[in-house]
């Protein structure tokens, strides 16, 4: 795990960098939320797509198999991420796909120029979520649809319980969980102040029950990169410790943990 000081959304993309490799093996769920985010779009012609925080290119997967757009720019900051995506749409037919390496408060795109934004797992990400929102609503077209999926508030509390006793207290790992999880209301509030119309909004909390081995590889590989700018021994210590506590708390059935996912479709008034 690495042992770079990370403290802004840059330290994010270098951290989604290092692990992008990893991301479609260890995160299978983004794929199935991916779909499930594009699926509840309302139906329509959606020519032009923008797709915020790309990652290795799930949302756009899907946009492309629903809605067959006639072009699609996807953009991350992470150039890890970015060279995940490259290679999985260099054959890609019938569609134009454009990739900016880019923070979502800076993308360089058009105003106006989009009838869908979509943005999978990735608005909690975003440090300035107000500003995200704003940039995001900029991009589309007057009628245009955003489609949102992030990290909901009350997720992952075993996994915080656990690391609220491991010592000495990393402040900053635990003080993540409340930095990126949100609930509906604070979405709504979002969205109507970047000046969209809120359609539909809704949580999904979901009890998962997986190995020891499999959710401490998702956290490394979605969110290693907060744990702090301790040495690589301090850091394999500490993850050390929460492996063996995770351990005596799994049952016969793995870890069980609850797992909440906010969806959020919005539209910017014609
Ligand atoms: C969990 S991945 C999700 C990727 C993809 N959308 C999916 O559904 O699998 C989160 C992505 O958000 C990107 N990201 C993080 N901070 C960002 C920011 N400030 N602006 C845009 N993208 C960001 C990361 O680099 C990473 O690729």
């Amino acid at each position: 795990m690495s042992s770079h000081i990370h403290t802004s959304h840059e330290s994010v993309a270098s951290g989604f960098t290092e692990t992008a490799s990893d991301y479609d093996d260890a995160v299978r769920f983004n794929i199935e939320g991916a779909q499930r985010l594009v699926l509840t779009i309302p139906p329509g012609r959606y020519e032009r797509v923008l797709d915020v925080g790309c990652g290795t290119g799930w949302a756009t997967q899907a946009t492309i198999d629903r809605f067959h757009p006639t072009h699609i720019t996807a953009i991350d900051p992470a150039d890890g991420m970015l060279a995940q995506f490259r290679e999985k749409f260099a054959g890609a037919a019938g569609v134009e796909i454009v990739v900016h390496q880019a923070d979502v408060e800076h993308m360089p795109v058009e105003e106006g120029s989009f009838d869908l934004v979509v943005c999978s797992m990735a608005y909690h990400w975003f440090p300035r979520k107000w500003e995200a929102a704003k940039a995001m609503a900029r991009a589309l077209k007057p009628g245009g649809v955003i489609a949102i999926l992030m990290s909901g508030r009350g997720g992952e509390q075993a996994y915080r319980d656990v690391i609220a006793n491991i010592e000495p207290i990393n402040y900053r790992w635990l003080g993540a969980f409340d930095g990126n999880l949100r609930s509906c209301s604070e979405m709504e509030d979002y969205l109507t102040g970047a000046g969209l119309e809120p359609v539909d909004i809704w949580m999904e909390t979901r009890t998962r029950h997986t190995s020891v081995d499999a959710y401490m590889e998702r956290m490394r590989v979605v969110a290693g990169h907060m744990i702090g700018d301790q040495s690589d021994a301090e850091v394999a210590d500490y993850v050390a410790k929460i492996e063996a506590r995770l351990r005596e708390l799994a049952g016969p059935r793995g870890w069980r943990y609850d797992f909440a996912k906010l969806f959020a479709i919005a539209r910017k008034p014609t």
